[in-house]
């Protein structure tokens, strides 16, 4: 058994984009394909978080959201079941793909989690090409900025970043069993500069145990972490729970505090859920 779900984001607007949900339908595409030539769910998951992080569309890499000061501040996470392997960072600027740096932190296995600087030294030295960090700015994001700049009453600070859609992120179940977890952001519109968001930071946005399945979040990302939206899934899970039961459980916890967002799992049985209290959530899923 093999499974595949991926998301790109949850929002407040009516409908998700087209373009949104081309790119999710792509990012699973291609990481169904990594599972279908016998690949890992760790590498799945990379492969289709990284075609996210591409896609302008979606609140990672290239075409994340600014934060107050108008610069991009990238947040990523990866987790692999079996041995519960991570690395994360936080912060970074320069980096076109988080989530591939986030992958060498797990390899590596010094550190999980690396901010700012440091994680772009990491990556320098790891032979990742630093970018400029307005290399990142679409035009569109510019414009919002703008405007916002202009009226702060137009944009707000919510998690939603500009009407389009939120963080991205894939679990995977691969045909050895092992489960993994994937996810990537700009966090939310208009942050301060320096605010870490839940994606990075391991049982809040992201989460993998082979005991349990996987999970990647999506929404209000100070809300996520002080519920650990992941971990409230996964333990579900872990107990049995199916997994469509099991997020809308961890969701009510959200729900509690005030706060809005997504999930979706995959258990270890390769069972999948993708459920969300917003508005929408542009979300997709193979398995076989
Ligand atoms: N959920 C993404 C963030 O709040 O940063």
């Amino acid at each position: 058994m093999r499974a595949l779900v991926v998301h790109g984001g949850a929002g407040t607007a009516p409908v998700a984009g087209e373009a949104q949900e081309l790119a999710c339908g792509r990012a699973l595409d291609l990481g169904w394909k990594v599972l279908a030539g016998g690949g890992s769910a760790l590498d799945a998951v990379v492969r289709a978080v990284e075609h996210m992080e591409d896609a302008p569309t979606l609140n990672a890499g290239y075409g994340a959201c600014l934060s107050e000061d108008g610069t991009v501040e990238l947040d990523a996470a990866v987790m692999e079941g079996t041995t519960r392997r991570a690395g994360a960072v936080a912060l970074v600027r320069r980096l076109r793909h988080p989530v591939r740096v986030a992958r060498l932190l797990l390899e590596e296995g010094r550190h999980v989690f690396l901010a700012g600087a440091a994680a772009e030294t990491f990556a320098a030295a790891q032979g990742v090409a630093l970018i400029d960090p307005e290399s990142l700015v679409t035009p569109e994001r510019r414009a919002a900025w703008e405007a916002r700049r202009r009226d702060p009453a137009s944009g707000g600070t919510r998690f939603t970043s500009d009407g389009g859609a939120g963080t991205v992120g894939a679990v995977a179940l691969d045909a050895a069993g092992h489960v993994a977890a994937a996810t990537s952001t700009g966090g939310i519109s208009g942050k301060r500069a320096g605010r870490i968001g839940d994606s990075p930071v391991i049982g809040a946005g992201t989460l993998a145990d082979d005991g349990a399945g996987a999970a990647s979040a999506t929404g209000d990302g100070e809300a996520i972490m002080r519920v650990t939206l992941a971990s409230a899934a996964i333990e579900r899970v872990r107990s049995g729970m199916a997994p469509e039961r099991a997020a809308t459980l961890a969701l009510a916890e959200l729900t509690r505090v005030g706060a809005r967002g997504g999930i979706i799992l995959v258990d270890r049985f390769g069972r999948t859920a993708g459920v969300y209290t917003t508005a929408y959530m542009t979300w997709c899923r193979r398995s076989g």
